[in-house]
This record gives structure tokens, sequence and C-alpha cells, in this order.
């Protein structure tokens, strides 16, 4: 099995390159099928969950051509089925948009009981309510989601919780719905905007993505666009917090820095230096970090994405910090793997009490998810000595070329498959 392994202690310096938004291109690549006209996207980034995606279009009869790693073309004419299943997209949480797309587009869809990362109960109920308010009747089957209609109507739905998934989703199916949607209490991630953006760029009608009143106006068909997805803010978070951490010095290039402000403010207020520039952040780690808190919201408040990655810069800061976890219940379990490297903390219901410490030591963890396993890169190249981690597959789902990029930034890191290229590695690092 591949794992990373890393050797730790060097502070992170020069200039990396953010990819496409993978939690937009998710739902961007569901919107293309959308028409029969051909869709080219581009910005895609070229990891795991993107690319099943893609291949499960395809297995239903989309045509696609792969104009280079980060491009493509979808037609979604040749759509000969709309039955969803197939191994690799049980594993994906964004396979979900295929229902929004397909019912739009062709009334009925079923698809394969969501995936994705272990991270709590991950309900899909206000999907169904938005879904059932289109006029459509939703039913799990054999583990399938089935939802069909006659046709799709317009209509006002109040989300019980602020959920990206079933923003998505609901947008997705009302922009081919007769009459006018309303969606209120509806997320506003960024990339909300960059899917509504896509929408309409194909002739759609939707007003108000980004603040929580979305109206859609019905279309009757949408048309073919080119469109590019946005920066992937959770993977700029990452390399931002990766600089405070290693005590570096990053340009994190090709992002929206307006996205990513809940971070820049933590990262001021633990002491560290902040350069914003028109498409780039530069992050300089300062050698003595304070402590501080950070509690978990939807967007603009601080990203449950970012919530690992953050633990590990409280793990080397001043003094004591806490995480509230108010998204996903069940997103502490890679404490323990932290513990192992020597992090003081203690989790209280969904509230991590972490005490900082001087450093922090090598060892063999794993990835139990894919921001958890990003968060324990982080650690290990932090910490002194070699740290193994198995599970890689989970952080490959959502960064492109993690290993590569930050390898171009200084770290000592490899991916590794037997014990003797766990030795060369050990043989050639410093
Ligand atoms: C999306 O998950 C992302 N995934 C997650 O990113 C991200 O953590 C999450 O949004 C929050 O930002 C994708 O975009 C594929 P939600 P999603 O619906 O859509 C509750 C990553 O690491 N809820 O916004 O599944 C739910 O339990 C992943 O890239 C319901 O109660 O999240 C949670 O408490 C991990 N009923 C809250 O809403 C529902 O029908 C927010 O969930 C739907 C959600």
């Amino acid at each position: 099995m591949e794992k990373y392994m890393i050797k730790g202690g060097t502070p992170l310096t020069g200039e990396v390159e953010i990819s496409g938004a993978k939690n937009a291109a998710l739902g961007i690549v569901a919107a293309a099928i959308m028409t029969d006209e051909t869709v080219t996207i581009e910005n895609l980034p070229d990891v795991r969950d993107i690319n099943v995606l893609i291949d499960t279009i395809a297995e239903i009869g989309a045509t696609v051509e792969r104009v280079n790693r980060h491009c493509v073309r979808i037609n979604g004419s040749t759509i000969h089925s709309v039955h969803v299943d197939n191994e690799q997209v049980k594993k994906i949480r964004g396979s979900y948009y295929l229902l929004g797309a397909l019912l739009g587009k062709f009334n009925k869809a079923e698809v394969t009981l969501p995936g994705g990362c272990n991270i709590g109960s991950r309900p899909i109920d206000q999907h169904d309510k938005g879904f059932t308010m289109l006029g459509a009747s939703v039913k799990i089957e054999y583990g399938m989601i089935v939802a069909e209609a006659e046709r799709l109507s317009g209509a006002h739905i109040f989300f019980d919780v602020v959920t990206v998934g079933a923003t998505i989703n609901v947008m997705l199916a009302a922009s081919l719905a007769e009459g006018n949607t309303i969606i209120e209490n509806a997320a506003k991630e960024p990339h909300i905007v960059d899917v509504a953006n896509m929408l309409n760029s194909m002739g759609a009608n939707i007003k108000g993505a980004g603040t929580d009143v979305i109206r859609i106006k019905g279309v009757s068909k949408l048309h073919g666009t080119e469109y590019s997805v946005i920066p992937d803010q959770i993977e700029a978070g990452t390399f931002m917090f990766a600089a405070a951490a290693t005590r570096g010095n990053i340009l994190v290039k090709n992002v929206i820095p307006k996205h990513l402000e809940a971070l820049t403010a933590k990262l001021y207020e633990v002491g560290c230096s902040v350069e914003e520039y028109d498409d780039a952040v530069r992050v300089i780690g300062n050698p003595i970090q304070k402590s501080s808190q950070v509690k978990t919201l939807p967007y603009p408040g601080f990203p449950t994405d970012m919530q690992p990655q953050i633990t590990v810069v409280f793990s080397l800061a001043k003094g004591t910090s806490t995480v509230t976890e108010s998204i996903f219940e069940n997103r502490f379990k890679y404490v323990d793997e932290l513990t192992k490297m020597g992090a003081k903390i203690r989790v209280e219901g969904n509230i991590a009490v972490i005490e900082g410490v001087d450093g922090l030591t090598g060892a063999n963890v794993n990835a139990l998810d894919l921001r958890a396993g990003a968060a324990l890169v982080v650690a290990g190249l932090c910490a002194e000595g070699y740290t193994t981690i198995d599970d890689i597959h989970y952080i490959q789902r959502g960064y492109e070329n993690f290993d590569q990029k930050l390898r171009s930034i200084g770290a000592q890191i490899e991916i590794v498959d037997s014990e003797k290229e766990e030795q060369k590695f050990k043989f050639q690092v410093i």
C-alpha cells in the first residue's frame, strides 16, 4: 500500500500554485450533462473524486473528451441511462449532484447512496425535501436514491440546516423546473456561487447565490458553455497553515483572497504575517505563535474542512487553544493520530482543547479522511524525525500532486510502496 513518508523539521519556503476547487468542480461537472450541447470545463483539479465523477458520466453515456489534465469537454446528448451505480462512485459524496442534474434534465434519476469522508452522520433529508417540494417522489430502494417526477415545478424551499450539498442539488434541478424557486437559508460557500455562475453561463436564471436567499427562474433548456472552475480555498488554506505550522514563508498563488478571509484572520491572531495580493497570499510563520479559539461555521465562518489543519497549528502554539466543531459531529477522530506525534489534545464532546507543545515527533499514523490526512502531512512536516502516513488514497481524493507541490517548497516527502523504498528515502534525505 502506498504511503507518504516524511522527514520533518524544514520550514517550507517558496511558491505554490493552487488547483481548481474540488467541491465546486463536482457540481459543475454534474451541471455540464444538463444540456445537449457541448460544455468545456477548465481549471479542473486532477484529483480522484473528480476523475471518478467524470468516468461515471461517461459510463451513463455522456461523451467525454479529456483535452488535457485540467480541461474536459462534455456532451450530455448521448446519455442513455439515469441509473448511476458503480464501485467507485459509491465512495464519493459528489455523486449526489447527479441526482439534481438528471432529475432536472430527464425528470428521473437513480443514484447510489453517497459515500465520502466518514466525519459523522451525513443525512440527505434536505436533498429529499428540496426535490419533493419541486414535485418529485424520492425513495431509497436497494441502496439507490430514486427520484422521479412527471414534471418539476418551482417551489419555496426553506432548508432546516445550512447545507452545501442540498443547496447545489436543488439549484441544479430547479434550473430546469417550470416556474420560480426560492431557496431560503441557502449555503453561501464560494462553490455555491461558482456552480450558479456556471449554470447561468448555460442559460439558467439564478440570482442571489452567495446570500442566504437564492431565486431561480426555471428555463426550458440549457446550452453549451466554456467555464473555468474557481481556485480551491481549502487547498490554499492547507498550504497557508503549512507555512504557519512549519514557520515557513509561502506565496500561495492562484487564489481569491476574499475566500480566505476567515483563515487569514486566524493566522494574524496566532502571530503570522499575511500579505494579500490580487490573486495570491503570502504567509510568513512566526517562531513563537500564540494560542487562539476557533469554531467551525458555514461560510463566511471558519470552514470545517480546515479544522484538522488549524488543530496542528494550535498544537505548536504557546498556550491553550480550543477548536469547536459545529458542522460534523465526528470530525475529531484524527486527534488520536496527532497525539501519537506528541500533540496534547483533549476532546470533550465537540470541543478539542489543545495545549501547545514545543515540538512534535515523527510516528506511523493513518489518514482517516481527506482533511485529517492533509493535517497529518502538515504535522509530519513539522515533526522531528520520520513520519509515515497510511491510507493516502483519502488525501488523493482532494489534493492534486500534494507531495510534488510540497517538495517544490522544500518538503522532504515521498510516496513509498515498500520497506525498500522507505529505506531508500531515509538514505536520500539529509
Ligand atoms: C460539503 O459536504 C463538502 N463536500 C464537505 O467537504 C464540507 O465539509 C461540507 O460541505 C461543509 O462545508 C462536498 O462538497 C462534496 P453539508 P456536504 O450538506 O454537502 C447537515 C471535504 O473534505 N445536513 O453542507 O455533505 C450535515 O449533517 C468534504 O472536501 C443535514 O442535516 O455537507 C452537516 O451537519 C468533507 N441534512 C451540515 O448539514 C442534509 O440533507 C452541513 O452539511 C444535508 C446536510
